[in-house]
């Protein structure tokens, strides 16, 4: 019984950490290529990126070292999340800091959706076994919901073609979503 519960659960934590693993790499992607972008021209929101980036930097590396401390199978797609995300974090910043805030907003809010679903089953399994990863995702999950209210404050709803933009972005995000989960 246990060794099932324990090949149950190890499979759930390959899943989580390789999703999460892919996401933050992802979200580093992004930020960089909002940086690339906007850095000269718009110092001011750039410095607003950075911090955003810099806790990215921090996920990633968290979810780097739980895949070595699961031995999680990386998403073997990582070199197209990497390039994707740069993609989607450098083109629409080439319109200005309102487009790369709206896309932003769109990612985050996605990921803050994945990180309560990932929650709730976390706690469904057994919340005192799975202690150290809740406490891990709910960190996460509160920076990426200030990453989010924070693109919100920073003239997100402004971006030319705001919903075609953010209703894209967010549907590129769910399907990564999906992809990086199984492979
Ligand atoms: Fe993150
Ligand atoms: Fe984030």
């Amino acid at each position: 019984m246990a060794g099932y519960l324990g090949r149950v659960r190890s499979q759930m934590y390959d899943r989580i950490i390789r999703v999460n693993h892919a996401g933050e790499l992802g979200a580093d992607r992004i930020y960089f290529g909002q940086m690339l972008a906007l850095r000269r021209k718009y110092p001011e929101k750039a410095a607003v990126i950075q911090k955003m980036w810099d806790q990215e930097k921090a996920h990633l590396d968290k979810f780097e070292y739980l895949a070595g401390k699961h031995r999680a199978r990386k998403s073997v797609l990582v070199p197209i999340w990497q390039f994707g995300a740069f993609g989607l974090g450098f083109i629409p910043a080439l319109l200005g800091p309102n487009a790369a805030m709206a896309v932003t907003e769109a990612v985050e809010k996605v990921i803050v959706e994945h990180y309560d679903s990932q929650l709730r089953e976390l706690m469904a399994d057994d919340p005192k076994v799975n202690e150290d990863m809740i406490k891990t995702i709910s960190q996460f999950r509160d920076d990426e919901q200030h990453h989010h209210d924070c693109a919100l404050e920073h003239d997100a709803k402004l971006a030319p073609g705001y919903q075609l933009l953010s209703s894209a972005v967010e549907n590129i995000c769910k399907v990564a979503v999906k992809v990086a989960e199984k492979i």
